[in-house]
């Protein structure tokens, strides 16, 4: 089964998520909605589809939680975006100016809190305190993901455990609680719960080792945000941390130059990746990536042959086959 075909199979789920996304969008205050609706253009949905396709996986039919909780997911998805586009003065986002450039650091940190606030009421409205916990659990993470990154800016010494650390907690918890959720509303065991929420894990590591190569190798106008910002900005990711640990005396030297200048022109960014194709650390990450979403599918081999099941594996290829 190809990505395509795991989005015709969600169809139907999938136009319900995104009338409820419009629907919990709605405020009397209009700068929300406007801003929601613009922000509601070009996602992936990758946390929905994670929650619709384990839910029918663990045979959850009776009823439109995962509806709810698909926009939970994507709100709370949708949240830290905002926020960290401000963090990060992000240009671009899903291929249009970022929210942050449109209308300021101030609205994007509050919309982001509109978006957090009613994931919590639609929760509430569920009544399913395990969900709350591992909504709640995953936000947490994700938010010492991200001190953990911003307390480390242009520390070419960290490690690969730390990085994949910080990745795991600022990306893959949400992914993680997306797919134990499908558990969760089909009743299963506690063993099943883990066995999906370690495939979310995985999943989300390798989709942001992704991410993150993209940010020295994509073209902009597929992955929708600008290249060349991570290292601008003193974000150490594992190309750059490859690299590195592997490159001559003098080749670090030039890194360190390069890195710690803080403004990075064109020709040196060209360098640093003539750097890593040279020492072989862009085929590093992706192997890695690769890794994790084999890891991810072993992980899954308690569970039958199905449909669902066919589709959930093919989402986790997507992740290290997509372009965007
Ligand atoms: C994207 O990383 C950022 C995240 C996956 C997590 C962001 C989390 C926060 C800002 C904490 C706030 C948390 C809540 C619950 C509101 P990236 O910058 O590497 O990806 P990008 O290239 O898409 O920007
Ligand atoms: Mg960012």
């Amino acid at each position: 089964m190809d990505f395509g075909e795991v989005l015709s199979i969600l169809k139907n789920d999938l136009n319900k998520v995104e009338a409820s996304i419009k629907e919990n969008f709605q405020s009397d205050v209009m700068l929300i909605p406007t801003i929601g609706n613009y922000l509601s253009n070009g996602g992936k949905r990758i946390r929905p589809i994670l929650i619709l396709i384990s839910s029918r996986l663990c045979g959850y039919n009776n009823g439109d939680k995962h509806i709810t909780y698909s926009c939970v997911a994507e709100f709370i998805h949708t949240a830290t975006l905002l926020h960290d586009d401000v963090l990060d003065e992000a240009e671009i986002r899903r291929g249009s100016p970022a929210a942050n450039m449109r209308w300021g650091n101030e609205a994007s940190v509050l919309v982001g809190d509109f978006l957090l606030s009613r994931s919590l009421t639609m929760m509430a409205e569920v009544k399913d305190t395990r969900a709350i916990f591992y909504f709640s659990e995953a936000s947490r993470k994700m938010v010492e993901g991200e001190v953990l990154e911003m307390i480390n800016p242009f520390n070419l010494n960290i490690s690969e455990e730390k990085y994949i650390d910080i990745i795991k907690r600022k990306t893959a918890s949400l992914m993680s609680a997306s797919c134990r959720i499908g558990a969760i509303l089909g009743k299963r065991l506690s063993t099943e719960e883990d066995t999906l929420s370690n495939f979310g894990a995985k999943v989300g590591i390798a989709f942001q080792l992704v991410d993150d190569l993209f940010d020295y190798i994509a073209e902009e106008g597929k992955i929708g945000k600008e290249i060349g910002k991570d290292i601008t900005k003193g974000k150490i990711t594992l190309p750059l941390i490859h690299l590195y640990n592997n490159a001559s005396q003098k080749d670090r030297k030039l890194i360190e130059e390069i890195v710690k200048s803080g403004d990075i022109q064109d020709e040196d960014f060209n360098k640093i990746i003539d750097l890593m194709k040279r020492y072989r650390s862009i085929d590093y990450t992706m192997d890695k990536a690769r890794v994790y979403i084999k890891e991810a599918k072993e992980g899954m081999s308690s569970f039958n042959d199905s449909l669902y099941l066919n589709a959930i594996l093919s989402v986790a290829d997507y992740i290290v086959e997509r372009d965007m």
